[in-house]
């Protein structure tokens, strides 16, 4: 298993330039299989996550090429089966977003249950009761869950709170099913308008989507397109973070600060000195830093996904603050290892951690147990004085392309050891 060795406490300086969107990206994989005409797709981050869908879109007989970087060309006139990997579906996540597409074009979808995730419960009841009021069948197995077509029609879905993937999963679903469906209390984050968009572009009937009601027309065929995707919001604000816990002078690039006004809010707050552009956050190095609460919320509010990173930049913040994960009951266990490194941070509960600040961070051994708090342990490690290995990088390469090169490029020391 590779492991990063960094050393920090040194300033970063220039340029960075922010990849295409993960949590974009897995989805219009999954829209390509609605349609017998080909896909193509650009600006798609080159990250483990991908190399996952596209290996299981690729077992489930999809045609897809990959003629130069970022580039995929996705046909599935070819799909042969409705089963899911049984290895590699449960891996990740957006493998529920491939139901939709099965189901319509094979007549079944087959899913393997879930194994555990390191941020949470992560429960699919709301897939299976969205699913079932679009008419499909769904049998609960000892291993598996299996959905039917049963008698496909438009419905009206209240979600109970917002999810991103149901939301996603379900409007996918819809495009191809008979009369109107409408999903109230919707999520609203920017994947799913740029999704609706171009689902649009390929002949679907989809309005509302980035508003909390969405309105689907089911439509009869779809056909093939061409998308960029858009810039990660989360590796662009996770890099903002960065280079303010590093007193850095830095050029995020190709971001769309747009997409980030909650978390810049929340920056300007803590007294990070920063300026936007259509494309672009400079960071330049910043006087005292101050504690500030953070909550996170469905878009637009606070996302999740900063959360780590906002956290490490609060450890070099004056004062007490809060952090309230109201999303995932398993996204603050990093604060452990934030500690091993000279951070204060009392867990109150699984939902709550208290950081009390300026602390100085020091070099320490640790392990990687999510993507997202992953990156954050990169951040506290370069925040570090001294030395620091950081383990289990599966977990950051799932998520962040090269990022050992691309931090280099603005002089980090980070090496990985194979
Ligand atoms: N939930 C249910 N039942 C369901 C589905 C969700 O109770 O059937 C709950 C979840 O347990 C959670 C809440 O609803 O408490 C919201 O979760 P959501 O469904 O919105 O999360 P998700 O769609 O599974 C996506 C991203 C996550 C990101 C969250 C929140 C993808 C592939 N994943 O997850 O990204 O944290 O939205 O914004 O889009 C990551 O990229 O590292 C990551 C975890």
């Amino acid at each position: 298993m590779s492991r990063f060795e960094i050393v920090g406490g040194k300033p970063l300086r220039g340029e960075i330039h922010v990849s295409g969107a993960k949590n974009a990206a897995l989805k219009f994989i999954a829209a390509a299989l609605l349609t017998d005409e080909e896909v193509r797709l650009r600006n798609v981050p080159e990250i483990e996550d991908i190399k996952r869908m596209i290996e299981i879109i690729r077992m489930l007989g999809c045609t897809v090429q990959h003629p130069k970087p970022h580039e995929y060309t996705i046909t599935a006139s070819t799909l042969k089966t409705g089963a899911l990997p049984r290895e590699l579906a449960p891996k990740i996540r957006a493998s529920l977003l491939l139901i939709g597409p099965l189901l319509v074009r094979m007549g079944s979808a087959t899913l393997p249950h879930p194994g555990g995730c390191a941020i949470g419960l992560r429960p699919a009841d709301l897939f299976v009761h969205g699913f079932r009021k679009l008419g499909a069948i769904v049998e609960e197995g000892v291993d598996e869950r299996t959905f039917r077509t049963g008698e496909l029609r438009g419905a009206r879905f209240v979600f109970p709170a917002p999810s991103v993937t149901a939301t996603e999963a379900l409007m996918i679903m819809a495009v191809r099913t008979p009369g109107r469906t409408e999903l109230v209390n919707a999520a609203m984050e920017p994947e799913i308008p740029a999704l609706a968009d171009f689902l649009n572009q390929c002949g679907t009937r989809i309005s509302g989507a980035g508003t909390p009601t969405i309105t689907i027309d089911g439509v009869g065929r779809i056909r093939g397109g061409e998308v960029t995707i858009m810039p990660d919001r989360i590796e662009a604000g996770s890099f903002a973070a960065l280079a303010a816990a590093t007193g850095s002078d830095l050029w995020i690039r190709g971001c769309n600060p747009a997409h980030l006004e909650v978390p810049l809010l929340m920056l300007e707050k803590i007294g990070v000195r920063f300026e936007t552009t259509s494309d672009a956050i400079h960071v330049v190095p910043s006087g005292d830093l101050q504690a500030m609460n953070i909550t996170t919320h469905e878009y637009p509010g606070f996302p999740t996904d900063l959360q780590a990173p906002f956290s490490v930049l609060l450890t070099q913040a004056k004062g007490v603050s809060l952090i309230h994960e109201t999303i995932f009951e398993g996204r603050l266990f990093y604060t452990e290892s934030l500690n091993k490194m000279g951070a204060k941070i009392v867990l109150s509960d699984q939902h709550r951690a208290v950081v009390e600040g300026p602390t100085p961070l020091r070099g320490a051994t640790l392990e990687s147990p999510d993507i997202r708090a992953g990156l954050a342990l990169l951040i506290a490690a370069l925040t570090a004085n001294g030395k620091s290995v950081v383990g289990n990088v599966y977990q950051i390469d799932r998520g962040y392309e090269r990022i050992e090169e691309r931090l280099r490029a603005i002089g980090a020391d980070i090496k990985r050891i194979e």
